[in-house]
């Protein structure tokens, strides 16, 4: 074991709680989070029990998506401190025992990056061009673009250039997501040098891993050929796999990630990189977490996984079969920033089903029964091997802002499709901290970048901190228990399938999950924890969870 209660490895079985900086602390009072906010809460996420901070990116940028459009990938934005205060960030947290991975976004750079600006004002074929993916227009006047490729949020994946001094016809960028998102071209050299030196730079301070930002995008197939879907990043139905895409999955991406692996390997410490690969089936998903790519690769299947015991089972002995087959393990996770948070997924009715945001005009989830599910399926979660990833919040048990008016709107998806996809906004409201104040302890001034519903007081960290029974004390309880008997590194043995229950062993601890309506029996043994109260000896009741101590029934 290592000084910090770490194993060599420590991301094999690490829980990562993702800090979405814009949305965690403020310390300033601009109504957006910072670094010095994140600093100020380290000792409250040691408590926690968690063993790394994935931080969305904080660098500089116009924040046309909330920082996923990088303009200076060397520099943190204002906004949000300077690269003093990351580097103070990264003591701060090796100080409490966390480890802290950065999130890189390759795929795309801003529209208002030095290359960007200069690509604009070269001439097509230049030099400079070429670090993007410019194309001439199709029809008349190249008025049409090259191809029909649309954006992941919305609308055509190309936007022509505004003028030429030349007076020759005006080219077209490919941006798979907003137009000041403009795609770099991998297949330049100068690209990939770049980008070595910016892990470098990150590296050089003491990062231990980088979050990849759309890791299956940086490649498209040569010559684009046509494409008629949206090219979404969610393979929600089984049957149509974004691997068939031409932007998505293509074979051309490993070579960049074994040569980050060496990168990463060249450092002292086991430095890790995550794969955000919207990728299906789990074989090709598989390909990222080879043993000379990257560590990780979360698990997307878990997290679209509807309210179902069969469906779950499934998906777990698949994901951990499809991972062990390449020697890796399985990273599971059920919220992120991009996703309607699962307690309030939980609450639908077609319960686990993922709306792209949810508002008031549509069907608003059962908060109770949502949250009665987020504490029962986080016995699951933990309960498995591998590594977990946690977002911001859920650990009180947070629900989606769901009947956020449209005013406040401002995720560019939100605009690109005209407002008929609401966006992800729901899910990044500023965290409560305490009960009362007017932003809920997130600054002292009560500037929000982003109203908190009238319910957040309730989920407040204040108050839950004081309640054995908080779905906070509960994540306390389980993470744990999960690092003493190190079920991170456990094998999974499952119990004789029962309907509507996934059961199964992992080390001395067995986990039972009932998604049914219907109470069911428990096997015998010392219950070591509950998402609810047991009334009824040996009885689980509807939508709950237990871990249970093996070999002392
Ligand atoms: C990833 C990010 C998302 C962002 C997109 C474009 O999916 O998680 O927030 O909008 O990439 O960078």
């Amino acid at each position: 074991m290592t000084q910090n209660g770490s194993y060599p490895l420590w991301w094999k079985d690490a829980v990562i709680y993702q800090v979405y900086p814009r949305s965690f602390a403020d310390s300033d009072g601009d109504g957006i989070g910072d670094l010095p906010g994140i600093i100020e809460h380290m000792p409250y996420l040691e408590k926690l029990g968690i063993d790394a901070l994935w931080i969305s990116p904080c660098f500089q940028s116009p924040q046309g998506d909330a920082g996923y459009d990088i303009s200076d990938y060397r520099k943190i934005d204002p906004l949000f401190g300077t690269v003093e205060d990351y580097e103070a960030l990264i003591k701060e947290a090796h100080d409490h025992g966390l480890r802290v991975i950065a999130d890189m976004v390759p795929n795309h750079t801003s529209d208002q990056h030095a290359w960007f600006k200069e690509a604009m004002a070269s001439d097509p074929g230049s030099a400079a061009r070429e670090r993007y993916l410019f194309r001439d227009g199709k029809g008349k006047g190249g008025n049409e673009p090259p191809n029909n490729w649309q954006s992941v949020f919305g609308g055509i994946a190309w936007t022509r250039e505004p003028e030429r001094k030349d007076g020759k016809p005006r080219q077209w960028y490919l941006h798979l997501f907003d137009s000041c998102q403009p795609d770099l071209n991998w297949d330049n050299p100068e690209v990939r040098t770049e980008f070595e030196s910016v892990l470098r730079f990150w590296l050089d301070r003491g990062v231990d891993g980088f979050r990849i930002d759309v890791a299956h995008g940086l490649i498209k197939e040569k010559g684009l050929p046509p494409y008629t879907e949206r090219a979404t990043m969610v393979g929600e139905d089984d049957d149509k796999t974004p691997s068939d895409a031409p932007m998505w999955d293509r074979d051309g991406v490993h070579d960049i990630y074994r040569s980050w692996h060496k990168l990463l390997a060249s450092y002292p410490g086991d430095r890790m990189l995550v794969a955000e690969a919207w990728v299906k089936p789990l074989s090709r998903l598989a390909r990222y977490v080879r043993p000379d790519e990257m560590q990780q690769t979360f698990n997307f299947d878990y997290l679209l996984c509807r309210w179902n015991a069969a469906k779950y089972r499934e998906i777990i002995t698949d994901s951990l079969e499809a991972m062990h087959e390449v020697g890796a393990i399985t990273a599971w996770v059920m919220s992120n920033h991009d996703s309607v948070r699962h307690a309030s997924r939980l609450g639908l009715k077609d319960a686990g089903a993922r709306p792209q945001g949810i508002d008031a005009a549509h069907e608003q989830p059962n908060e109770a029964l949502g949250l009665r599910r987020a504490r029962a399926v986080i016995f699951m979660t933990l309960g498995l091997p591998g590594s977990v990833t946690l977002y911001q919040g859920e650990e009180l048990g947070l629900p989606d802002h769901t009947t956020l008016d449209k005013k406040y709107r401002q995720d560019p998806a939100f605009f690109r499709t005209n407002g008929e996809e609401i966006g992800r906004d729901g899910c990044r409201i500023p965290m409560p901290w305490t009960a009362d104040g007017p932003s809920l302890g997130f600054n002292e001034n009560g500037e929000l970048w982003l109203p908190q519903p009238q319910q957040y007081k309730e989920y407040a960290v204040s108050t839950e901190e004081n309640d054995p029974h908080s779905t906070l004390a509960l994540y306390r309880t389980l993470l744990n228990q999960r690092k003493n008997s190190r079920l991170g590194r456990g094998t999974l043995e499952w119990a004789e399938p029962r309907d509507n229950v996934v059961e199964f062993t992992n080390g001395d601890v067995r986990v039972v999950l009932n998604c049914g309506d219907e109470p069911v029996s428990l096997p015998p043994g010392e219950i070591l924890a509950a998402s609810l109260e047991i009334e009824q000896d040996g009885v689980l009741p509807a939508n709950a969870a237990v871990w249970i101590s093996e070999g002392k029934g």
